[in-house]
């Protein structure tokens, strides 16, 4: 570790959410230091080199041969993750690689096999909705036997619609509907349920608003269906198109109660009551709804890199979700039930 026992991070892609992960390394998150941007888009690397004073890099292995980095924070398309985790690996460095991990499971297993060989090196996944304090709590309360045995739940990745459908280009570098939204909700459930393993699931879809997805295979709207080893079940609906805001919400059913985390999308505690009814605003995006979330998700894998505390997620969670996206994704095309 360097003299200052400041983590010295290296950001790979600055796009929509690399640029606020640049941000939070650079200005929130303790004990840390953001040294390098890698981005092959001439303008990101400027935006990163003006605002944070950065070393730029257009390629990755420009990043990974760098000794004066300690960690590497991968944030760019899903289709080049595994690769990139096993190469940051291999030269030495902690890995933050956003979800999911891969787009499909075997690689997330070559990812866990070399993670295996370098076991004093961090790499850890982005589930961000892990360090929510609503889903934090609810989970230490199921813990806790509050809900008594949890059986069931139903989760929901809902996102604002955009007209621009920056999801229709995004559509093949990230798996799809399932495996770009759902595997949120995949994580979460296996988390609240005790990481059951699950056995077969059932998916459909439907195009709302954006036929251009069609071409890719996939949907604006997905529902899902897994079934797990022991009985547990879990019922899943991501869409692309809502009218109101960004809603992510949770409801895990248990045999003495059940308990629902962010359901009406609320930005604040403000209700207003007048002529047209009873309101209040909802979020906009997952970063207005996870802002916090980020922060702490980020906070945790530089104390895990730093040797404060132990790594936070066990890849292997990672490779199930991965596993159960892509099966889900398999049902919407064959329109039949599939194995995980
Ligand atoms: N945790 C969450 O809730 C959440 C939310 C949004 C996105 N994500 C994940 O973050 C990742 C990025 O999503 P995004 O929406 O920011 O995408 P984006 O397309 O906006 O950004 C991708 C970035 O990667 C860069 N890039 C492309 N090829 C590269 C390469 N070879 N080396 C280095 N950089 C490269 C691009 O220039 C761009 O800066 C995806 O895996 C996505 O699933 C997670």
């Amino acid at each position: 570790m360097n003299p200052s026992a400041k983590l010295r991070v290296g950001i790979a892609g600055l796009g929509r959410l690399g640029k606020r992960h640049a941000s939070q390394l650079a200005w929130r998150i303790r004990d840390c230091e953001l040294v390098a941007a890698c981005s092959p888009v001439p303008e990101e690397l400027d935006w990163a080199r003006q605002e944070f004073g950065v070393r730029g890099h257009a390629e990755l292995e420009a990043m990974l041969v760098d000794p004066d980095i300690d960690a590497i924070v991968l944030v760019t398309p899903t289709s080049l993750h595994a690769d990139q985790a096993i190469a940051a690996l291999q030269a030495g460095k902690h890995v933050f690689v956003e979800k999911p991990l891969a787009l499909e499971a075997s690689d997330c297993e070559r990812v866990e096999a070399v993670a295996r060989r370098h076991p004093a090196q961090v790499v850890m996944v982005g589930f961000v909705r892990r360090f929510d304090a609503s889903y934090r709590q609810a989970h230490a309360d199921i813990l806790a036997g509050r809900i008594g045995r949890p059986f069931m739940v139903r989760s929901q990745t809902c996102d604002l619609n955009d007209e621009q459908g920056f999801f229709v280009r995004f559509s093949p570098t990230s798996g799809g509907i399932f495996m770009d939204c759902s595997v949120h909700d995949i994580d979460l459930a296996r988390w609240m349920l005790g990481s059951p393993r699950a056995l077969r699931v059932f998916a459909s879809g439907t195009i709302a608003l954006h036929p251009g997805l069609a071409e890719f295979g996939d949907v604006d709207n997905g529902m899902a269906l897994v079934e797990f080893e022991g009985g547990a079940r879990a019922v899943l609906y991501a869409s692309r198109t809502q009218a109101h805001g960004h809603e992510t919400s949770t409801e895990v059913i248990g045999t003495a109660g059940s308990l629902s985390i962010g359901a009406g999308a609320a930005r604040d505690r403000i209700v207003t009551r007048d002529s047209h009814g009873v309101r209040h605003a909802a979020t906009a995006d997952f970063f207005e709804r996870f802002g916090d979330a980020f922060q702490r998700e980020m906070a945790a894998f530089v104390a895990a890199c730093l040797g404060h505390q132990p790594a936070p997620l066990a890849l292997g969670d990672a490779t199930q979700a991965t596993r159960i996206a892509q099966a889900l994704a398999r049902s919407l095309r064959s329109g039949q039930p599939e194995p995980v």
